[in-house]
């Protein structure tokens, strides 16, 4: 009789290495991780900031970030790492300097996104989940971020790249990797994963007001109600047609 065998998607997603000691991880980032814990009632609810933070010194989640975490917040080490293998933004293995995400849901895909991914795969030499041997880029398939009116959407480093085609995600990669300024569509000068995983952590760069935090294409609804008069109250009334 023949029988199927359960095939998960993530095989090759891995856990934690925990013979893997290599941590950058000093004092002044213990402090830190105190200092996050210390904005919770509850010391667990700095988990997530607390990993964001521990990726920004270690390019990862390391083992030995995972026993700290473990430890400031009275969460086991198995909660912790529960809690790391199921959100994405969470890395087992060494992020690149740049970290791309192109979207590939729904909207991106029919716009242009698996052909974006493709072109990116090739050009890095490198598919989703996996690092350049020269550290630079790491890439992900990314699920919708919420950005559909500008699909097809890459992001670098979390931030936004809008209406992309396969050649102009190819020319933000070339100027990234001879270092060239890259300014995001809707956000910040592009710095490096690491430096936006220390802003997700919560210590901001001074910089989240540094460019366009929304963009026409989110406008465009709002924009024909003032042209028309349109209010919440008349549209209630059926008297905007
Ligand atoms: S489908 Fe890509 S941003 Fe929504």
């Amino acid at each position: 009789m023949s029988h199927h065998e359960f095939e998960s998607d993530f095989r090759h997603s891995g856990t934690i290495d925990f013979t893997d000691r290599q941590s950058n991880i000093d004092e002044a980032t213990i402090a830190e991780m105190r200092q996050l814990v210390a904005r919770y009632p509850d010391p667990r609810s700095a988990l997530g900031p607390i990993l964001h933070l521990i990726q920004s010194v270690d390019g990862r989640v390391s083992a030995r970030g995972v026993e700290l975490a473990a430890e400031l917040t009275g969460a086991t080490q198995a909660q912790v790492v529960g809690f790391v293998t199921f959100y994405t933004m969470y890395h087992r293995r060494p992020a690149g300097k740049h970290h791309v995400g192109v979207c590939t849901t729904a909207l991106c895909a029919v716009m242009g996104g698996d052909l974006i991914l493709d072109q990116v795969e090739q050009k890095l030499g490198i598919k989703p989940g996996q690092t350049t041997p020269d550290g630079t880029f790491s890439l992900e398939r990314l699920e919708c971020n919420a950005a559909c009116d500008f699909a097809p959407v890459v992001m670098v480093n979390w931030e936004f790249m809008d209406n992309m085609t396969p050649d102009k995600a190819e020319q933000i990669l070339d100027e990234l990797a001879a270092g060239r300024s890259v300014q995001s569509t809707r956000g910040a000068t592009i710095t490096s994963w690491r430096e936006a995983e220390r802003v997700l952590a919560g210590f901001p760069d001074g910089r989240a007001d540094e460019g366009p935090s929304v963009g026409p294409a989110s406008l465009a609804g709002v924009n024909l109600a003032r042209e028309r008069g349109w209010t919440a109250d008349s549209l209630a009334e059926g008297s905007a047609q």
